[in-house]
């Protein structure tokens, strides 16, 4: 049997993050369901917001990201990560990480969305991500195994403590794998792939949820979910993200006559918090109006945005026009798995970071490029809490296999799922909607105790069954319009909702006052 101290399903920069940090002789696997570059950081267009600028500082930031997320924080971990935001950002550059700099050799800062001012640093203009990822790849010790194309169907629990032991992964052929360790640790992403217009790669959606939820874990405050207004509309599809730094460089909405959308709508125009954005492009395209992005003004904009020209190219969008017609789509989840200051979650040898976890950092609305940051933060802080840790030798463990399920499953398409997440759960709820959803998806059981014997594609539907009904239950309760959640039959927030979280496990849902406070914070000796 081969064992691992740490075991890290998914390859974005948490993922990497946590792997570089780990200490050299830990015995580490990743295990990642495609390519390596198939994640949402790969894709990151926007930077890193970190208060590097002279005028700025972390209690500036802290203000702007409590802003964004409408109060709804764990505030002690927000000013946690933007304090850490420069010293990992010097980090970086002592390692040799080129940020984007001016004719002065001074960082250059960008603009986004619910920032008060410049503080967004990038690398290779709108292609962050890449150069990021690629960087910490290269950088990772040789102590580190990477598998790619194996899709984690189950966490492997000890039958008696209840501690999560492993992981079971199918292979490219179907084939069942099994891997212990000492802890495991979900970064896979958020649940864009449930909906059918998203700016996420299309590996990801909500896997880790249903993972850690299906092994009895806590997820919490999966109502918040960020739409993100540009993304690049051709055809009735959409095709990948226009990053928010555009409009930070001066790009407007703008209707088909050319008439600005987001006058008069909030003080802070087209940079407003994104919900309130998205909301605006979504009721304009709603009534049957065009909503474009206006470039005309922004110079060398090839060159700022690479990334952005080569989509726009790929979907037959000429930027010689000066117009990119955008549409929002779902973008990040600001919920998750419910995990403590260092990543722990409900279950024994358990751990979440950067989107699958819910650590409080971005409240109801995530702040524009905060998220990268979070990924370097928990990953260090994660990898420092694991190297503490004192590992267990490894004894052999008699797992008790759950009953062997093949019955035939009756699922619906993958497509289907999204359709009705986007149309009923989207970007503006009802109560009457929500019930449609919800009814519609009880007619489907994925509540199967083994997955031996089914492929990926019926688990990851299952997944996406599972993780649709988590969102669509919090949906449906939340009584209120909080940030990215949106309710046209309760417009406004609600004081009685102001401290309250929706915690859905196998046990029920249950509200609580606080993210952190349910965690007796057991460090494992
Ligand atoms: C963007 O570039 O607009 C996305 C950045 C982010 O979501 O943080």
């Amino acid at each position: 049997m081969k064992t691992y101290d740490c075991i890290i399903i998914g390859s974005g920069i948490a993922a990497m993050q946590l792997a570089k940090h780990l200490n050299t002789e830990s015995r580490v696997l990743i295990i990642t369901k495609s390519k390596r570059q198939a994640s949402n950081s790969y894709r990151a267009q926007g930077g890193i917001a970190a208060a590097v600028a002279k005028g700025d500082n972390p209690s500036i930031h802290f203000t702007d990201t409590i802003r964004a997320g409408c109060s709804f924080h764990n505030e002690q971990a927000v000013w946690n990560l933007v304090k850490n935001g420069p010293p990992l950002m010097e980090e970086l550059k002592n390692q040799g990480f080129m940020f984007d700099a001016n004719n002065f050799g001074e960082v250059s800062l960008g603009m986004e969305g619910a920032h008060s001012q410049k503080r967004i640093l990038h690398c290779g203009g709108d292609a962050t991500g890449k150069h990021l990822m690629d960087h910490l790849f290269l950088t990772i010790q040789s102590n580190i195994e990477l598998i790619e194309n194996q899709f984690v169907y189950e966490l492997i629990l000890h039958p008696y403590t209840n501690r999560c032991i492993g992981v079971q992964a199918k292979g490219e052929n179907g084939e069942n794998h099994s891997y212990y360790c000492n802890n495991v640790v979900l970064a896979v992403g958020g649940i864009g792939g449930l909906f059918t217009f998203t700016s996420n790669d299309s590996t990801i959606a909500g896997d880790g949820i249903a993972l850690a939820y299906r092994a009895g874990a806590d997820i919490v405050d999966m109502e918040f979910i960020q739409f993100h207004p540009t993304l690049l509309y051709v055809d009735g599809k959409t095709h990948g993200l226009i990053s928010e730094a555009v409009r930070g460089e001066g790009g407007r909405l703008v209707n088909a006559s050319g008439t600005p959308l987001m006058d008069g709508k909030h003080p802070q125009k087209d940079l407003a918090p994104r919900h309130i954005v998205a909301k605006e492009i979504f009721e304009n395209r709603a009534a049957g109006n065009e909503v474009f992005l206006d470039i005309a003004m922004i110079s060398d904009f090839e060159m700022k945005f690479p990334t952005i020209t080569v989509l726009c190219e790929a979907s037959g969008i000429s930027l010689a026009n000066g117009k990119i017609p955008v549409a929002p789509g779902c973008h990040f989840l600001m919920g998750g798995i419910a995990v403590n200051s260092v990543g722990q979650t409900s279950i024994d040898g358990l751990y979440a970071i950067g989107e699958t976890a819910a650590t409080g950092v971005h409240g109801a609305n995530r702040l524009a490029s905060n998220s990268l940051l979070e990924g370097l933060h928990y990953g260090k802080k994660v990898a420092s809490h694991l190297n503490g840790l004192v590992n267990r030798e490894f004894g052999v463990f008699s797992v008790e296999n759950k009953p062997a399920t093949n019955k035939k499953l009756t699922l619906p398409r993958k497509e289907d799922i999204q359709m009705f997440l986007m149309s009923k759960a989207g970007i503006i709820r009802t109560q009457k909607e929500l019930r449609e959803l919800k009814a519609w998806l009880s007619e489907y059981d994925e509540s199967i105790p083994s997955l031996d014997q089914y492929s990926i594609e019926e688990v990851q539907v299952l997944f996406m069954l599972q993780t649709a009904k988590l969102v669509t239950n919090a949906a449906l309760l939340r009584e209120e319009s909080r940030g990215a959640h949106i309710r046209e039959d309760f417009p406004f927030e609600n004081e009685q909702w102001k401290e309250v979280h929706i915690f859905q496990s196998i046990n029920g849902i249950e509200m609580r006052r606080r993210i952190n406070e349910r965690h007796k914070i057991k460090i494992h000796a």
